[in-house]
């Protein structure tokens, strides 16, 4: 780590904590915050590929952002082995399902354009193989510099140990498609510090991934959020009254909670680029409630920073429960004091009949979130299921003070452009 001194000289902010009360405010199937029914005969994008997270090509302040036209998106992606003996189960069919669930250990970051921001191309990897330092591409953004088409991405490097990370190249665009160049160079950022944030020394299940940097609306300066979880050795965290909040009678025991960790993590950067960043506290802790705080996000919107991350419901500590989606929070600015939205912190979650059907929602600032289909029950009894690796049908939600609802269903994978940029 580097020794130049903090740019705040001391801790700028208090984390905002979602506290086991405001978790169990979380209801499934609540019809303003649950996501429509997807059908089990949902077109897949691509048959020899997975994808997964998606990553729709946007500015530095949010905007999602086409170049001469083309919608730009980028995934995780990962191919598919229907013909592997790998995958074959006893009977010698493809088990696609162990197929998809492996799918993580080689996960890789694959583009994609259109000019209807839907019915999207495979564009091709974005990296060559051997440009990244790990196995593992994880989740990012793409953000567009400039007019001659230069992109930075960010993206986690994974296994070994988990790194953010950026490469720059360029977008380069004909009458027939869209090509990336460049992405050929590395560059480390910086990894968990034991100290804020959770390392794999602490804990071998830790998160330390997922960066969105963003320009902040009021004060101008270059950030970054990512996901993580909070310092310190595995069962040592406390789950006290503050991480409670205000729960009825009879729910003060919190069992095994302190596993669950996570949190929103926030970086402020020390140069222009972005080369130069320097950790500062989360701005949000779910210690005692959640061990997962993935893709944090923002929209900002009437002057206020709307928070947006992913979580599961596996994730979740003893004695609090909800559906895997999207959650938010809201404040006036950006170090906080964030609140949940809808009171219990839920604004897009699955419906309880298809518990798996999307997961990796993505809230852009037009009110579309965007998400991938994980799996959807082919029968009645949920025994069936088919595996998606491909786009959901698009949401819009409207965001209303410290409220959202459910308000429209898009086509598949729709990612309308915000701005267009004319390269030079
Ligand atoms: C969300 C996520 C990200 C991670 C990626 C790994 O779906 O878990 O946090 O970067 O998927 O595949």
């Amino acid at each position: 780590m580097k020794s130049t001194p903090s740019k705040f000289g001391k801790t700028p902010h208090q984390p905002s904590l979602w506290t086991r009360a405001d978790a169990l405010k979380v209801h499934a199937d609540d019809p303003t915050t649950t996501q429509p029914l997807v059908s089990a005969n949902f077109p897949v994008l691509n048959d020899e590929v997975f994808i997964w997270d998606t990553m729709p090509l946007r500015d530095i302040d949010g905007n999602i952002t086409s170049v001469d036209g083309w919608s730009v998106i980028f995934t995780l992606t990962a191919d598919r082995h229907p013909n592997d003996p790998q995958y074959l189960d006893q009977n010698g069919n493809y088990d696609v399902i162990r197929d998809w669930n492996d799918r993580h250990g080689r996960a890789k970051m694959y583009y994609w354009f259109s000019r209807t921001g839907k019915d999207w191309k495979l564009g091709g990897r974005v990296m060559a193989e051997g440009v990244s330092p790990t196995v593992r591409e994880w989740a990012g953004t793409p953000i567009l510099l400039n007019e001659q088409g230069e992109v930075d991405l960010y993206y986690t490097a994974v296994t070994p140990g988990a790194t953010i990370v950026k490469v720059r190249g360029r977008v380069v665009t004909t009458e027939h498609g869209v090509s990336l160049v460049g992405f050929e160079k590395v560059k480390p950022l910086f990894e968990a510090d034991g100290k804020m944030y959770q390392t794999e020394a602490q804990n071998a299940f830790w998160g330390f991934r997922d960066p969105w940097p963003f320009r902040d609306p009021k004060d101008g300066k270059l950030y970054m959020l990512f996901e993580g979880n909070v310092a310190g050795e595995r069962g040592s965290h406390k789950v006290g009254k503050a991480e409670i909040g205000d729960v009825p009678p009879g729910y003060e025991d919190v069992g095994n909670s302190r596993f669950q960790t996570a949190c929103v993590g926030i970086a402020v950067a020390r140069d222009e680029d972005g080369d130069d960043w320097e950790m500062l506290p989360p701005l949000l802790t779910a210690v005692g409630v959640n061990d997962q705080t993935e893709r944090p996000h923002f929209v900002f919107q009437d002057g206020k920073y709307y928070l947006f991350t992913i979580s599961h419901t596996f994730t979740y500590a003893d004695g609090v429960t909800g559906p895997d989606g999207v959650y938010g929070f809201v404040a006036d600015s950006l170090f906080g004091p964030y609140v949940p939205l809808n009171g219990s912190g839920l604004v897009l979650g699955n419906p309880s009949s298809q518990p798996f059907q999307t997961y990796s929602h993505c809230v852009m600032p037009n009110g579309l979130v965007t998400s991938f289909i994980d799996s959807v029950p082919t029968d009645d009894t949920g025994t069936q299921i088919r595996i998606g690796g491909t786009e959901a049908p698009t949401v819009g939600i409207k965001i209303k003070g410290q409220q959202t609802f459910v308000v429209a269903e898009y086509d598949y994978g729709y990612i309308p452009p915000m701005l267009d940029v004319t390269l030079k």
